[in-house]
């Protein structure tokens, strides 16, 4: 008999059903573990929807108020599935109560927040992850694996791109239902945190840390109708985002990120180039990584493309699946982040990313941030 892990799931949303999905598959795929997710109660404002929601995913009750989720002696676990400024709020409560705490990334609105959310989780002693969850997809974890190895060399240059093309639209409106992304308050900006806030993290695990940063940021569309209002307003989010910076090994970064780039609905790539080899991974193809290893030699050297499909533990993650050979998906590497999460809670460990490490990632989208306001460099 596993040990349950009560689950309060706040937001029935994108993340919301991906999160849930991951819980539902963890005991099938993961049945080794002793403590497995137990769907107990999934809270919003909206009774009538949050019960569609509890009735089609399979969670035992609802709440419409997230204070009184955290409140029940039933719950163990929070999952924070909501817009990021809500995240620090609901994050301190939960931490108070003794919740542990899985909260959707960016962590916060800023690093300000996000440090009062480390404290609050380190104080309580309450395990706490991040959803950085594309760490978890075989291809990049194998990546880790790799560069780990010291298989690299010396590192010379990372560079990620985060491309999407959905607000090009000078008729889209911002703000409130499933717009909250384009409004700042809601927000807290707008590509830098939405979507580099994944390339900063997986890179800062891969090739370490960024020690400094210059950007320049662009708000296409200057005005648009505000869905609460009706009213047209001063559009705050920066709409695309590219930035230059070192890493602490010296290496140099690339980053570039938009929603303007028609035809791009969420391409999301990495390259590393060391000395003695490179790597490539591309979201569309993520069961793939790209290698080239400079020991190769002869006519047929070249960049190959492993599919990251086999079993006997080479291939992380894979001997959970089907065969050798066949691929999953995205919505596995949410599978996977609950099936560590509930691992670390068998062993007593960290599950990363923790807040603190998620912390990291605040700290260089601030610094993007503010680089592109002064038109300078910034340390992190
Ligand atoms: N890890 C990833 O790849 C990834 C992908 C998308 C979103 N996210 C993050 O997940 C979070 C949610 O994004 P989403 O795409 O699921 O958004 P969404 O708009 O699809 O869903 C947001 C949910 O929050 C609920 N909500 C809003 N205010 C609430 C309140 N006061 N009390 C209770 N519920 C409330 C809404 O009803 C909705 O169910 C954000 O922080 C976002 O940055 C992460």
């Amino acid at each position: 008999m596993a040990t349950p892990v009560n689950v309060g799931m706040i937001g029935y949303g994108f993340m919301g059903r991906a999160h849930t999905n991951g819980y539902k598959r963890c005991p099938d795929f993961f049945p080794e573990l002793d403590h497995q997710p137990v769907l107990k109660a999934a809270c919003a404002r909206s009774k009538d929807k949050i019960q569609a929601f509890a009735d089609q995913w399979g969670y035992e009750s609802i709440e419409t108020d997230w204070r009184a989720l955290i409140a029940r002696d039933d719950i163990d676990a929070v999952d924070i599935c909501v817009p990021n400024n809500l995240h620090k709020e609901i994050a301190i409560a939960a931490a108070e109560a003794g919740k542990m705490i899985l909260c959707e990334k960016p962590l916060a609105m800023n690093t300000a927040e996000g440090e009062i959310m480390c404290q609050a989780v380190e104080k309580a002693g309450v395990a706490n992850t991040v959803w950085y969850n594309y760490r978890r997809v075989p291809a990049v974890t194998l990546a880790k694996q790799v560069i780990e190895s010291g298989a690299l060399g010396r590192i010379f240059h990372y560079r990620a791109n985060f491309l999407q093309d959905w607000t090009i639209s000078e008729d889209l409106p911002q703000g409130g239902e499933a717009l909250w992304r384009l409004d700042a308050e809601a927000a807290g900006s707008g590509v830098t945190g939405d979507l580099l806030a994944h390339c900063i993290d997986t890179a800062i695990w891969l090739n370490g840390t960024i020690a400094d940063v210059t950007a320049m940021t662009e708000t296409f569309i200057k005005e648009r109708v505000h869905q609460a209002t009706g009213e047209k307003t001063k559009v705050t989010i920066d709409d695309a985002c590219s930035f230059l910076c070192h890493f602490s090994n010296g290496s140099l970064g690339l980053f570039e990120s938009t929603r303007y780039a028609r035809g791009h609905k969420a391409m999301n790539t990495f390259e590393i180039n060391g000395s003695e080899m490179s790597l490539r991974w591309d979201l569309h193809d993520l069961h793939r990584l790209e290698v080239f290893d400079n020991k190769d030699e002869g006519a047929l050297r070249g960049w190959k493309s492993v599919h990251v499909s086999d079993h006997g533990g080479e291939h992380p993650y894979m001997d959970k699946w089907w065969v050798p050979g066949l691929q999953i998906g995205y919505e596995h590497s949410f599978v996977h982040h609950v099936a560590d999460f509930m691992k670390s809670l068998d062993e007593g460990n960290e599950c990363g990313p923790t807040f603190r490490d998620a912390l990291e990632t605040q700290k260089v989208c601030d610094a993007v941030l503010n680089s592109a306001k002064a038109h300078s460099w910034e340390n992190v």
